[in-house]
């Protein structure tokens, strides 16, 4: 077989791999399409935990086995409880031979069917994105259809997901990004408004507007994060699943006990969650939003893609 190979800090190859026979517990798929995510990235990069070499990249898949199509949920071994996955919990891509590649060994229980409505495209551009925002927005911060969110870095992938989410329950969504385009993107999708986040007074001026928000969700943390939680409601929520712009290096204590609110973290989800989420985007006849489509050899052009924040929406990679 094929795959993208993590051979040391910042070297890829896309290369001939063997691959071994499946354990009791696992089956052997052929994978036919794949995503990137801003972790492929940071891995590559060696900012990233517990990095091993060689390692096939990639979480996010789809693929057939005995002509059944499945979509791969890419948290392994969550463990028995719901509020927090257990220490033995690993995203596929690292340190397990992940996605990017023509086969994969993959425990049974991490396939599900793919929802019917979408394409193989669209498919595998779902699972980690997908769950990420799902229980950052459902099952922690406890969205309802009544709720102002914001929703910052829209053109990210996990972002798009969870905008999408709040639309399809009847929020009103409000966008933070990097670029005037990707606000024009986001209105045109049916944000209430936008602004760029490093534009400080024309994000105050617009959270002003809206009278502040119920829940905001965040990956950039950094410090920018304080500012974020001056935009809430008193009793609102922010819910962060990332610090792309580095530590919370400013928190304003007062801010935060005396209006009530609410500062959660999340990461990825628990079989039920990412189940959840399928019936969700089944339900709701929720398409992700896929910003370029590259064969899985042009691997290199893709992560330039990523690297360089020009993407809205995922990547995706056919085998
Ligand atoms: N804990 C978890 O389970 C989990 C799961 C998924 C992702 N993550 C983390 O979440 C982050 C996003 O992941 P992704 O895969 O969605 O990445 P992605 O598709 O590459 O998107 C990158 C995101 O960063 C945003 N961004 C860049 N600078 C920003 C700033 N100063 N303020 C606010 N947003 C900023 C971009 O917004 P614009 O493009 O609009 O400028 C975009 O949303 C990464 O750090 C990733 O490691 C964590």
């Amino acid at each position: 077989m094929k795959g993208i190979v993590l051979k040391s800090s910042g070297e890829t190859a896309y290369e001939n791999i063997s691959l071994n026979p499946p354990n009791s517990d696992e089956c052997q798929i052929s994978l036919t399409h794949s995503a990137l995510n801003h972790r492929d990235l940071w891995i590559i990069l060696g900012k990233y935990p517990n990095i091993k070499f060689p390692v096939i990249l990639g979480s996010d898949g789809i693929g057939s086995m005995c002509q059944e199509g499945f979509i791969i949920n890419p948290g392994l071994l969550w463990g028995a409880d719901p509020t927090h996955q257990s220490d033995k919990f690993e995203v596929l891509g690292m340190p397990t031979n992940g996605t990017f590649a023509t086969q994969i060994n993959i425990p049974t229980n991490a396939l599900f069917p793919k929802p019917s409505h979408l394409s193989d495209i669209e498919a595998a551009a779902l699972p980690l994105a997908g769950v990420t925002a799902y229980r950052s927005l459902f099952t922690r911060a406890k969205i309802s259809p009544e709720h102002k969110v914001l929703i910052t870095g829209i053109g990210g992938g996990v972002a798009l997901f969870g905008f999408q989410f709040a639309k399809a329950i009847g929020c009103q969504v409000w966008v933070t990004s990097g670029q005037n385009l990707k606000l024009q993107k986001a209105l045109e999708l049916g944000a209430e408004g936008g602004s760029l986040y490093h534009d400080e007074a024309a994000f105050k001026s617009m959270a002003k507007e809206v009278g502040g928000f119920d829940i905001i969700l965040d990956s950039a943390g950094g410090s920018n994060f304080d500012l974020l939680t001056k935009q809430l409601k008193p009793g609102g929520t922010i819910v962060f699943y990332g610090a792309g712009q580095g530590p919370i290096t400013h928190l304003t204590a007062a801010n935060v006990f005396w209006k009530q609110l609410n500062i959660l973290g999340s990461t990825m989800g628990s079989p039920s969650d990412f189940s959840e989420m399928l019936l969700f985007v089944e339900k709701h006849k929720i398409k992700p939003i896929v910003d370029s489509v590259f064969p899985l050899q042009d691997f290199q052009k893709a992560i330039n893609r990523m690297q360089d924040g020009e993407q809205f929406g995922k990547i995706v990679f056919v085998h």
